[in-house]
């Protein structure tokens, strides 16, 4: 998924420089889990995995990446569909999935809030679906619901087809990068009509366990060989950019405000956007992480400087420091790349 900050092109070359470390290990708490690509990885592996996040549409990822540790069968949801796949060779969610790609839309949230002809009575109508595929989305969203209302799928599936919901909008929205804002012009990518992606779930052994808390209030509650911090940066708060995701997740209509038809989420801002509040709450990790190691990303561009970071790490053990160079376009300068790092402090307790 296209998130900012998502370590998933990155997990391997983290894991390479843990090995370098000699940090090892059979259980790692994701703290601030966003996509859980490093969750995932290293469940993979065959560690047991914590994971958290303020936003729930990251919960729900988790809740089937990292908690579920089954393939779901849909045992009491098939024979009630009586719906066959044209695949001899599809599992039972591809099946699932399939059933749900046939639905035909319907008018709810989603095409009231986020489409044209759904906020045509508003001074500036929202763009960020076409009408067609804000009604596909609505079907299927109240489809999950209704299911798991009337029991006919357990919690495990109800998160894994609200992961394949969350997974896939992203690559029908018309927006650029981030839901904050939708485009004025279509991008051809949001007039293609909507259809759910296949996923894949991982089996696993060992008592995983997602929370959707602010994690540093789980401190105290949650111990791991390595703690994986991978905070915000800067200033920019991730909920109002996903805030989008994070209705379709919850579907809890929320009043929305603005031009945009952002949410409240005065509940679900980080200290870590703050640099004085970043420093006091990587302070509070360093002393009260229960854990033999920790591993921090950073971005050199970040409100915290590296050599503060080494600074305050060092007072708890072993620092390494790696720079992993990379190149972005910036913002400001149009077709100009930027050479920025991403940092990783590697702290042996
Ligand atoms: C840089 S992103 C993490 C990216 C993630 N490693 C990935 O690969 O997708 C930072 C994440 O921290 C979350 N976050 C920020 N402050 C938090 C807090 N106090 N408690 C829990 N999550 C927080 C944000 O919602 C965001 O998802």
């Amino acid at each position: 998924m296209r998130f900012i900050g998502n370590k998933e092109s990155l997990v391997e070359i983290i894991d390479r420089f843990m090995k370098k470390s000699n940090i090892g290990g059979k259980s790692l708490f994701d703290f601030f889990s966003g996509t859980v690509s490093v969750g995932r990885f290293f469940k993979r592996k065959g560690w047991t995995v914590f994971s958290s996040d303020l936003l729930y549409f990251s919960y729900c990822l988790q809740k089937a990446y990292i908690e579920n540790n089954s393939i779901p069968n849909f045992e009491k949801l098939l024979p009630r569909l009586n719906y066959k796949s044209l695949d001899l060779f599809a599992s039972p969610l591809d099946t699932v999935i399939e059933y749900l790609n046939t639905l035909p839309g319907k008018k709810g949230f989603v095409f009231f809030n986020f489409t044209p002809e759904g906020t045509q009575s508003l001074q500036i109508s929202r763009k960020y679906f076409s009408s067609e595929n804000g009604k596909k989305i609505d079907a299927v969203r109240m489809q999950i619901e209704e299911w798991r209302t009337e029991g006919l799928i357990d919690e495990n599936e109800y998160f894994i087809l609200l992961a394949v919901l969350i997974e896939s909008v992203p690559f029908y929205a018309n927006i650029s990068g981030v839901f904050a804002a939708f485009q004025k012009k279509w991008d051809p990518r949001a007039l293609k009509p909507f259809c759910l992606r296949k996923i894949e779930v991982y089996e696993g052994k060992y008592q995983n366990k997602a929370y959707h808390k602010d994690s540093l209030s789980l401190l105290s509650s949650v111990s791991a060989d390595v703690f994986y911090i991978d905070p915000p940066y800067n200033e920019r708060q991730y909920a109002p950019n996903y805030h989008v995701l994070e209705t379709i997740a919850k579907y809890d209509n929320p009043v929305l405000k603005g031009v945009t038809g952002m949410r409240d989420y005065s509940g679900q801002k980080s200290d870590f956007c703050n640099k004085e509040k970043a420093q006091k709450c990587l302070e509070k990790i360093l002393t009260e992480a229960q854990c033999s190691s920790i591993v921090l990303s950073y971005n050199s561009e970040g409100l915290l400087h590296k050599d503060e970071i080494i600074s305050k790490m060092s007072f708890f053990g072993n620092v390494d420091f790696y720079d992993i160079p990379y190149s972005r376009f910036c913002s400001n300068i149009n077709t100009k790349k930027c050479n920025v790092s991403e940092y990783l402090f590697i702290l042996k307790k």
